[in-house]
């Protein structure tokens, strides 16, 4: 059975920052209270002229380059996202018109934070089983358009941006393996309300809520099982995993799989200070950093985990 193998990578930041001090002045918050509860300095905004799809192409070309591939060799395209261009058609549809590639599988995949290791996963089973050849896995957000911008609780946690894998069938080891998992009884805790217009409550509008202290403490639990799962399903030890890619929605729940890990803050792949929490964007955003500042290595392991509204969970162990 052929192997699915990461290629390429590529992403995409916005060019306006708003820092924490930039809060100040809009609500009832301070850079020490963020920076103290988040790790988050800063976070990148998208433009009025962007969308989910804008970031996603330019994310998407540079892994296509940097896998010296073309677009038109790509068989199946699949986008995480929360905040896409419309309900419908998809983002990834519409970013296969924008990249101008033929006729493929494209679906987005709605995993909130989960939404890269559930495609990852997803596309994973499509090269294993012979159904893909070489796909585009890609999270994208503009997290701004979903937030209330005068809830505290939410706005200065999230950012926008886009990162992207190209995964190609391989002789070669590539995902080794990916555990993906939810619990919808939590759907009350991390939420947007339905935007169809139909179904809205009268001046209803569709921006996130979150019970961020609920969701915590899930989020560390959980995550520190994954762990465990991933690592026994490869027969593993916590010494074989080089590089850890977290999800980055706060250094404290980063901090506590690092713990259970054993592995020191050096070997955590971070962009939580400069980038927020950028959901679905946030590990494929990481992992290209890492890669092309040459920290990340061929032949080196990566354990990707993330948590997200649902609870949807996931994790992604891969040999690069
Ligand atoms: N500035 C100042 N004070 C604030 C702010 C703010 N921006 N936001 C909330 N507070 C206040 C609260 O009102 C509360 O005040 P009170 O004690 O007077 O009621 C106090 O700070 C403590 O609030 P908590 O929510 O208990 O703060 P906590 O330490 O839990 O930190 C945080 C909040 C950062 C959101 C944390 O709970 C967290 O990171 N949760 C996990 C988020 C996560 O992982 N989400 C999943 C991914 S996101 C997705 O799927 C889309």
């Amino acid at each position: 059975m052929a192997n699915a193998k990461i290629t390429g990578t590529g992403s995409y930041l916005p060019k306006e920052i708003r820092t924490n001090k930039g809060f100040e002045s809009m609500i009832d918050t301070t850079d020490e209270w963020i920076y103290a509860r988040t790790g988050i300095k800063q976070r990148h905004v998208i433009a009025d002229s962007e969308t989910c799809s804008s970031m996603a192409e330019i994310a998407a070309t540079q892994a296509l380059e940097a896998a010296g591939i073309s677009a038109s060799e790509i068989d199946l395209i699949i986008i995480g996202t929360s905040s896409p261009d419309r309900v419908f058609p998809s983002t990834a549809c519409i970013l296969q018109d924008k990249l101008g590639v033929g006729d493929c599988a494209a679906f987005d995949v709605q995993a909130a934070c989960s939404g890269f290791i559930y495609g990852l996963g997803i596309a994973n089973q499509f090269i294993r089983a012979g159904g893909a050849k070489k796909a585009l896995v890609i999270g994208s957000e503009a997290n701004s358009r979903i937030l209330d911008m005068s809830d505290r609780s939410t706005c200065v946690i999230f950012g926008d941006g886009a990162g992207a894998v190209v995964l190609e069938s391989s002789e070669e080891e590539g995902v080794l393996s990916t555990h993906l998992h939810s619990d919808g009884s939590h759907q009350d805790v991390l939420y947007i309300n339905n935007p169809i217009a139909g179904q809205k409550q009268d001046g209803e509008q569709a921006y996130m809520t979150m019970l961020g202290n609920d969701v915590y403490k899930v989020a560390v639990k959980t995550l520190g099982r994954i762990v465990d799962e991933t690592l026994d399903a490869n027969g593993m030890q916590k010494s074989d995993v080089d590089w850890l890619i977290p999800h980055q929605a706060n250094i404290r729940i980063i901090a506590s799989v690092a713990k259970k890990l054993n592995m020191p803050m050096e070997k955590v792949i971070l962009t939580i200070e400069e980038q927020g929490n950028t959901s679905a964007a946030s590990i494929p955003l990481a992992l290209d950093k890492a890669v092309r500042d040459g920290r990340i290595k061929q032949g080196q392991t990566v354990l990707m985990e993330a948590f997200g509204g649902g609870f949807v969970w996931g994790s992604a162990l891969v040999k690069m």
